[in-house]
């Protein structure tokens, strides 16, 4: 199919018109950053593992009712999705602390949560994607008080629908980040569901499986990848 014009470049992706004016055509690229920007490199094969390992999570999420933006896979590293209004906001679910929860609340890596916890993020690279709390939400207009809660609502069941899937291969999804988009009044799930976008760890060895080997200079990294698309294609 052929694309049209870049509509817009991000770090990891890349998005492009198409003919149809509802459908734009979503590529993943190598590249990947860190620490908002300052750490940047390559991840070979990125690109064409996380296109794939976000077809297959979106289409099992469609199979269980939950509105995706995925239509189909067009090639190795493009999908073809449904033009969204974005919000700008990022929701986050964590299963068991790491990163930036262990950094605030000094609570130990690993140690698993009695309940899910949901954050919500304003995405703006130039605030370093700031927390946000529903009243922040609110005075900033990124989303209605409905829309805030349904949004937190399918991201937790988003997250026990992963969770399982996950669990069944093996992995433990640590936490996890979603951004959802509007057509119309419907609110659908955007973007992609990746290692760059997810924690994973082995469940027997606790071995992590993710972008965190980027960040944190762990080695092996292109290999989790490929680890983590050989589980999720199973
Ligand atoms: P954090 O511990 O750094 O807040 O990240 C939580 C999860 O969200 C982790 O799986 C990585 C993902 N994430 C993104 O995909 N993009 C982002 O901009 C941030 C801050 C986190």
């Amino acid at each position: 199919m052929a694309t049209h014009d870049l509509l817009y470049e991000g770090k990891a992706k890349k998005v492009w018109g198409t003919a149809e004016p509802h459908e734009v055509a979503m590529e993943f690229k190598d590249d990947a950053t860190a620490q908002n920007g300052l750490k940047r490199g390559q991840i070979l094969d990125k690109g064409r593992v996380n296109a794939r390992v976000t077809a297959l999570l979106f289409d099992y999420l469609g199979t269980e009712g939950l509105p995706t933006h995925f239509i189909r896979q067009l090639d190795e590293r493009t999908l073809l999705v449904r033009r969204l209004g974005m919000i700008p906001l990022e929701v986050i679910v964590r299963n068991v602390v790491a990163g930036s929860l262990h950094a605030r609340t000094g609570i130990l890596e690993g140690t698993e949560l009695s309940a899910p916890l949901v954050e919500i993020y304003y995405k703006n690279d130039a605030l370093g994607d700031p927390l946000f709390n529903d009243e922040h939400v609110a005075m900033m207009d990124a989303a209605s008080p409905e829309e805030l809660s349904r949004m937190k609502d399918m991201a937790r069941s988003v997250n026990r629908h992963l969770q399982s899937f996950f669990l069944a291969r093996r992995l433990i999804l640590v936490d996890f980040k979603l951004e959802f988009g509007k057509i119309g009044s419907e609110l659908i799930l955007g973007d992609e569901i990746t290692p760059d976008t997810c924690r994973l760890w082995d469940a027997d060895t606790k071995k992590k499986l993710d972008k965190d080997r980027f960040r944190q200079d762990l080695g092996g990294v292109e290999d989790a990848y490929h680890e983590v698309l050989r589980r999720v294609e199973l």
